[in-house]
């Protein structure tokens, strides 16, 4: 278990806002060398400058995690400047609602590029370089820590792309945890599934490649967006409590991490419709009023 983190090396994906910046102070508090990426310059430049204010070491990098070359180069640097990562955080991802069929086929490359490809980078990139800490040292421990969302165990409507892209996320780390423990005890797997948390999630589609083009956006994707917006911005967990029991899971060595426990009730419902071969449960079946309204406006689109 990794849990000794002062002067090891964190990095950080996604570290300009929300729980990517939540784990970025926690790491600096806990005095950790950290390695921030994000592709949003100004959100990534203020959070430098915040923790290296603070003291810490900081490398960061303006990229985006969907693209392989760069992250690749990143990865050199840091194993040239740091030696391998001991906590790997597979976090950036981007948000997206919208009837499955109406989302453009650049809609799925964009979502899948970033919240899959980008924690398939990571892995790719790092835990090579952690094996071969891990090998060349028997007390060597490293953690990667990868975010899902509740969106990765239930499939809510109007969301099929994202919750394709999270279940693939929570698919790999259970694989990866399963690959790890044929070969060492000394790398840990941990799979993040929040539920709806106060972040800048709801407003990522600003960051689309085809953004402020000229895109038509339909009855689906503009009561998603409305319906995103309202549960992420109501939720009452921070990103900052989130990433403390992140942090606490690590130390425990605990691979599913939930900010909303009370919310599985409806993974229960979804893993027995599958073992009694029931047809799916509405995910949201403890507030029917929102499958009705969903249902009635685009009904009446
Ligand atoms: N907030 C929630 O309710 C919630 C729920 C479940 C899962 N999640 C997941 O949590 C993770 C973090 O999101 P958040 O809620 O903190 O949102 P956020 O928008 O506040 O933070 C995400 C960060 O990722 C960065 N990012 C986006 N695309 C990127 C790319 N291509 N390369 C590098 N960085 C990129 C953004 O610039 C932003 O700084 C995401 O994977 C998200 O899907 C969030």
């Amino acid at each position: 278990m990794l849990d000794h983190l002062q002067g090891k090396t964190a990095v950080i994906t996604g570290a300009g806002s929300g729980f990517g910046l939540e784990f970025a102070r926690l790491a600096a508090l806990r005095g950790m060398r950290l390695v921030l990426l994000d592709v949003q310059v100004e959100p990534l430049a203020q959070v430098v400058t915040e923790l290296k204010q603070g003291g810490a070491e900081v490398l960061p990098f303006e990229l985006s995690v969907a693209d392989a070359p760069a992250m690749q180069a990143m990865a050199q640097a840091v194993q040239a400047q740091w030696g391998a990562p001991h906590l790997v955080f597979n976090n950036a991802g981007v948000g997206t609602s919208g009837l499955l069929w109406e989302g453009s086929l650049a809609d799925w490359n964009w979502v899948l590029g970033v919240n899959l490809m980008g924690v398939v980078h990571g892995v790719h990139c790092f835990v090579p370089m952690m094996l071969a800490a891990a090998r060349s040292d028997p007390n060597w421990r490293g953690h990667v820590v990868n975010t899902a969302s509740m969106a990765g165990l239930l499939n809510p409507p109007n969301m099929g792309i994202y919750n394709v892209s999270k279940h693939a996320v929570v698919s790999l780390s259970e694989s990866l945890h399963h690959d790890l423990s044929l070969v060492t005890e000394q790398i840990g797997v941990s799979v993040l599934c929040p539920y709806f948390v106060p972040t800048g999630i709801s407003s990522s589609g600003r960051l689309k490649p085809q953004a402020g083009l000229d895109e038509t956006i339909t009855t689906s994707q503009r009561v998603g967006q409305a319906m995103m917006n309202k549960a992420v911005q109501s939720g009452r967990v921070t990103a900052a409590q989130v990433a403390e029991r992140t942090f606490e899971a690590v130390a425990q060595g605990e691979f599913y991490i939930y900010s909303h426990p009370q919310a599985l009730a409806s993974v229960r419902t979804r893993m027995e419709d599958i073992l009694e071969a029931r047809t799916p449960s509405d995910p949201f079946a403890d507030k029917p009023q929102v499958r009705q309204m969903l249902s009635e406006q685009l009904r009446s689109a």
